[in-house]
């Protein structure tokens, strides 16, 4: 057995099927423990949101936490998110205009303020408006000159961060950090901002069989052999796609 790095979003992918999770958690454990295999956590809540999960769903400690939709990074357990990452993101971002033009849309209402991050500005939109507003929004972000992207997951909930940062960027900095080559990576998730963890090179990849539509839209025009769609729900269809791709 050979070591790798295994990334994985939380709500819904690692978490939401306990009894599969304590399975999945040992066998992570252990792994680490006997190969040098790393666990990675890239998940779109603040720290702040994070740790009511970690501590309501017993996780284990990663060895680095994404946060924040890849707008922060967290390593050996720190509470200073990673300087080299967040220079990397600053240039062309200026949260104080992505919230005043954003907040001048009606149909966006602003996520409590433990989740508006230093490099991150996150709404509530319903979907009804979205395929409508968004593109809105961008052109009038774009007028600024400001280097931004938008992140819609969910049907509910919209991220603005800086165009160089996604789940994925984040994932490939710690990948080449600790030099796992892309065949020794695997990057689990279920909806909208983990198709950066997929899309972003030719990690192996694991999208659990309760994914939203929109990453099954996403994986159905983007097929690739390198990426598994589990039967099993949340860490269960995890543990399938570990083992299909030789993991375990
Ligand atoms: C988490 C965050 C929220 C974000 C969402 C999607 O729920 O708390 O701020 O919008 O993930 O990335
Ligand atoms: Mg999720």
């Amino acid at each position: 057995m050979k070591p790798f790095l295994f990334v994985t979003d939380l709500d819904h992918t690692l978490v939401g099927n306990d009894k599969a999770l304590v399975e999945l958690n040992e066998i992570l454990n252990q792994h680490r423990q006997e190969y040098g295999t790393k666990i990675v956590y890239a998940t779109g809540r603040s720290p702040v949101l994070y740790r009511e999960l970690q501590v309501e769903k017993n996780l284990i400690e990663p060895d680095a936490l994404v946060c924040s939709v890849g707008t922060e990074i967290y390593l050996d357990n720190g509470d200073t998110p990673d300087a080299g990452w967040s220079d990397i993101l600053s240039p062309g971002w200026n949260r104080e205009i992505v919230f005043s033009v954003a907040k001048s849309f009606p149909e966006l209402a602003p996520q409590p303020d433990s989740e508006q991050r230093p490099l991150k500005v996150s709404f509530f939109l319903k979907e009804e408006f979205a395929d409508k507003i968004l593109p809105q929004i961008e052109t009038k972000l774009q007028k600024y000159g400001l280097n931004i992207k938008l992140i819609y997951s969910s049907g509910i909930d919209l991220d603005i961060v800086p165009r160089s940062s996604d789940k994925g960027q984040a994932m490939q900095f710690l990948r080449q950090k600790w030099k796992f080559a892309a065949e020794q990576t695997v990057v689990c998730g279920d909806s909208g901002n983990d198709i950066a963890l997929f899309a972003v090179g030719h990690e192996r990849g694991i999208i659990v069989g309760n994914a939203r539509p929109e990453l099954l839209k996403w994986h159905t025009q983007y097929p690739a052999d390198y990426r598994y769609l589990a039967q099993g729900y949340c860490a269960g269809g995890i543990l399938e796609g570990l083992k299909y791709f030789g993991f375990l």
